[in-house]
């Protein structure tokens, strides 16, 4: 199977999370995409979704899915996302595609975080993936002093073909940092998270996946 066809069979399997009736949180990426694909085929059953990102939005509305302001909406069952690295806790690094701090704000209300992912995502310890790190522009350069002072290598991420810096849903920049072995995800995370100027940073480990359903070459595992 090709990660692609991972990827879609960890959606369909997403849609036994779905809680009838209710608002579904929904997340960012090629994963996401085609859960939202899915969702389409069942949008009758759902009373509308919460994006954690235009794009996400777009491709929502785009399905005919009612795309609800997470300030009309009091409760979320369930949030469907995927992940840059996962490990068997549930912890994560998210945020390849730019959506951490809207992704971190709808996981936050949700009551379950479902993960997917193709199995390649499955890590024993995060950090081979560069972690995101949303910041204030002006607060750049002294945020990219601080995360260099825990060990990293801090980069910014710029628009593709450009040097100019990419700019996030929110208007924030992002800082990726490479070269993190990550042995306490809560820790680290409430230490990135106390830097002045970081608006958010994509470990999702106080707030990890309640389920984690990851495409293999022999089928869709579950780890809770
Ligand atoms: C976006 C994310 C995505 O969930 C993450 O980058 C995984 O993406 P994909 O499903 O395309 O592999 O955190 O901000």
């Amino acid at each position: 199977m090709t990660q692609d066809e991972l990827k879609q069979a960890v959606a369909r399997a997403a849609i036994d999370y779905v809680v009838d009736g209710e608002i579904i949180g929904v997340g960012t990426g090629s994963t996401a995409n085609y859960f939202i694909d899915e969702l389409a085929k069942i949008k009758d059953r759902i009373k509308g979704a919460v994006a954690s990102s235009e794009a996400t939005a777009a491709r929502l509305r785009g399905h005919g899915i009612e795309v609800r302001d997470l300030n009309e909406v009091e409760s979320i069952s369930v949030y469907v996302d995927g992940a840059d690295e996962i490990d068997a806790s549930g912890a994560m690094i998210k945020g390849g595609g730019a959506a951490l701090t809207r992704e971190k704000i709808v996981a936050s209300v949700s009551k379950s975080f479902v993960c997917i992912a193709d199995g390649s995502k499955l890590v024993q310890t995060l950090g081979k993936f560069p972690l995101p790190v949303e910041v204030v522009p002006m607060a750049r350069a002294a945020v990219t002093r601080k995360l260099a002072a825990l060990g990293g290598q801090p980069r910014l991420r710029t628009k593709p073909g450009s040097d100019e810096a990419f700019v996030t849903d929110n208007g924030g920049h992002i800082i990726d940092v490479a070269g993190l072995a990550i042995t306490d995800p809560v820790a680290l995370e409430t230490e990135i998270n106390q830097i002045v100027g970081v608006i958010a940073v994509g470990l999702f480990a106080q707030r990890g996946a309640n389920v984690c359903l990851l495409g293999m070459a022999e089928g869709v595992k579950t780890l809770t």
